[in-house]
């Protein structure tokens, strides 16, 4: 009889692609395992499954980081994705294409999207009151203004909201607002903005939402922000801005969320073009092929409004369904990915095997919008007991006799054991294909313990030979499904047990086949893991390696204290007054109260950050910084030695 065929599915999967102006963390690699297992499942499971994703490289960050850095923007982002992808490598992130939303084909598809939309006139233009900073001579948005609460009158505020009161309010409510990039006061300015008429797109958006596959808290969300009155959303920004002049505009950028989904079209039709498979059919409302977006909760406004509203305005494709995971915490603690405290993933695979990482986090991964801990002794303790004492352990147990045996596997093994592993494979796929995969890894790990408590039961240990050959083999053959298995989760490790059983690549239709002939000889394929310690990011983070360029944009000089006092209402600080030679005298606000008294400090030498933006405190405009090292015992000023003049270059 002919063996039903699984009807073939086509899918195509997308990542977010993480911003271009750093590193990637742990909480991206969270994201990317989730990705990659499904994946890799729909493929072992007989689907066609494609994994697209790109660097978002556009936006306001990028162009500050490398301007910061005194390198072009292009050249910030082709350092950092090669970085990127050279990190999702260690984890064994198996894109179809690992692409950049910096491209021709982004280009033509987010212009062309913009030309339907103004077709279909979804598209208009509004006078925008915004701060601008006139020394940078560039627009502020949100995160480049701090000021004091409206509200409650406390200093030092986001652009925002209130950390104090809690308030949220339009930046341009703020008082004294300061740019962040000038410290210097920015004035109110007019331009002209386009807009998306998002409002013009409800009723397509209502029926994405009953149609796709969302979460329940997701489209509850969805709804909550359908029935709120719809704005239409801001899709311009103006010079300077790193991006994609918007057609026909004189100076008008599209916003970075504008083109950065589009990226995801993008890195498909760079690859299609060169398999034979027409992007435009692909993304045709009457496709072949399901679309799914994996994302993080921080994104679900743009996927699930802004990103079906812009597709069906140029009556492209909508996504299948968007799944929506929640964020890494490490320890209990947030990560932050603006403030950099998140591990970063590269040096977290040089301290431990990325393949457990794949593992622990699919032990946490479920298919809810709840936050996941990385727990470091959890972590240990799973891996130590799951993968090495319950899975790895059924082969290096079993080995041992078969070697006896010249490595020969015994056909004849107990089907009733084997039954109990491969009846389970229609819940294997329901989980996996669901996303619940704590669930999975739980189920595949009881399946582990009963191969044990087996061969405990079993004692091929006081059998004869052939006996103990024939449940060794039968062990063996169970070790190979719960390989088959785990496969998606980690594919690495288990290739290894595919090798060492003697079998090339297997899919989940190999897994009711008998193995036959003989094993290899078993080597430890994981070692136990000793409790992690992370090394502080500073000591390890080759990140920063600056080149002497860099170095050299930083005028050190020589400077003299000719004034060191308390400073009124600062338990920390004394403010300075420097003899910097021909540069003349500067004030500095030095933090430096817990280890020196102001009267100690007259005409001793020190060295000054000479080109340090000037920075507006509480008690007055700090204009530099001097160079003092600590510890947990204090703070040491560092000098020149006797000779050096104030004003004298420092290198
Ligand atoms: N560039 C945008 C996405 C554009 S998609 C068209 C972006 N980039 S990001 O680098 O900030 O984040 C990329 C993905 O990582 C997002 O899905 C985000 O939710 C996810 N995460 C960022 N920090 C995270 C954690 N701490 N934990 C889990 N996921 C996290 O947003
Ligand atoms: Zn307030």
């Amino acid at each position: 009889m002919d063996k039903p065929t699984n009807k073939l599915r086509k899918i195509l999967v997308t990542q977010a692609l993480p911003y271009a102006n750093a590193p990637l963390h742990l909480g991206h690699i969270l994201e990317a395992v989730q990705t990659d297992i499904w994946t890799r499942f729909q493929n072992l499971n007989g689907n066609e499954c494609l994994f697209f994703c790109a660097d978002d490289t556009h936006g306001t960050p990028v162009m500050l980081k490398a301007k910061e850095m005194n390198i072009t923007p292009e050249e910030l982002i082709n350092d950092v994705y090669k970085d990127h992808k050279e990190t999702y490598d260690l984890y064994g992130i198996n894109f179809t294409n690992f692409y950049s939303t910096h491209s021709d084909e982004n280009k033509k598809f987010s212009e062309e999207i913009y030309i339907e939309a103004k077709k279909n006139n979804l598209i208009t233009k509004e006078i925008v009151k915004q701060l601008f900073d006139e020394k940078e001579q560039m627009f502020l948005s949100d995160r480049f203004v701090k000021g004091s609460c409206p509200k409650c009158d406390a200093p030092d505020q986001h652009g925002d909201n209130c950390s104090v009161c809690g308030a949220s309010y339009d930046v341009l409510e703020i008082k004294d607002p300061i740019s962040i990039l000038s410290n210097s006061k920015p004035i109110k300015k007019d331009s002209e903005h386009i807009f998306f008429d998002l409002p013009k797109k409800i009723d397509t958006l209502r029926e994405f939402l009953n149609k796709s596959n969302l979460q329940t808290p997701i489209k509850n969300k969805l709804k909550e922000w359908l029935s709120d009155d719809l704005k239409k959303w801001d899709i311009s920004r103006d010079e300077p801005y790193f991006g994609f002049k918007i057609p026909d505009e004189i100076n008008k950028y599209f916003y970075v969320w504008v083109d950065a989904p589009i990226g995801y079209i993008a890195s498909m039709d760079n690859w299609f073009k060169n398999n034979n498979i027409d992007t435009e059919e692909v993304w045709s409302p009457n496709s072949n092929y399901e679309i799914f977006h994996f994302i993080g909760k921080d994104i679900a406004y743009f996927h699930g409004l802004f990103w079906p509203a812009l597709l069906s305005s140029a009556n492209f494709k909508l996504p299948n369904g968007i799944f929506v995971h929640g964020f890494l915490t490490v320890n209990g603690e947030k990560m932050s990915k603006s403030k950099g405290t998140g591990i970063l993933a590269k040096n977290f695979a040089s301290i431990c095997d990325p393949e457990t990482l794949r593992y622990y986090f699919a032990s946490k991964l479920n298919d809810k919008v709840e936050d996941i801990d990385l727990n470091f002794e959890d972590y240990v303790q799973k891996i130590n007991s799951d993968l090495v004492g319950k899975y790895l352990n059924i082969a290096s147990r079993t080995s041992s006799f078969l070697k006896k045996n010249e490595n020969k596997l015994s056909k004849n093994i107990d089907k009733d054991l084997i039954k109990t592993l491969t009846d389970e494979k229609v819940n294997v796929i329901d989980l996996y294909e669901n996303r619940k995969y704590s669930q999975l890894v739980r189920l595949i790990m009881e399946l582990a313990d009963n191969v044990n408590k087996y061969i405990n039961n079993e004692t091929p240990w006081k059998k004869d030979l052939d006996e103990s050959v024939d449940i060794c083999s039968t062990a063996l053959n169970a070790f190979k499904i719960i390989s088959i298995y785990l496969n998606p989760i980690i594919p690495s490790l288990s290739n290894k047990a595919y090798e060492f059983l003697n079998l090339k690549t297997c899919s989940f239709d190999d897994i009711e086949n008998i193995l036959n002939g003989h094993i290899n000889n078993y080597k430890p394929l994981l070692n136990r893991l000793e409790p992690l310690i992370i090394p502080e990011e500073e000591d390890m983070d080759n990140q920063n390696i600056i080149d002497i360029n860099q170095f050299s944009s930083i005028d050190l000089r020589v400077a003299k204290i000719i004034k060191a006092e308390d400073v009124d209402g600062a338990d920390k600080l004394i403010q300075l007054t420097l003899d910097v030679g021909e540069y003349g005298t500067r004030t500095v606000f030095a933090g430096i109260k817990s280890s020196y008294k102001p009267e100690d400090l007259d005409n001793r030498m020190v060295v000054l950050v000479n080109n340090l933006a000037p920075r507006q405190m509480k008690f007055g405009l700090s204009e530099g910084m001097v160079l003092a090292s600590s510890n947990d015992d204090g703070i040491y000023l560092v000098s020149p030695d006797d000779g050096a003049e104030p004003g004298m270059k420092v290198r």
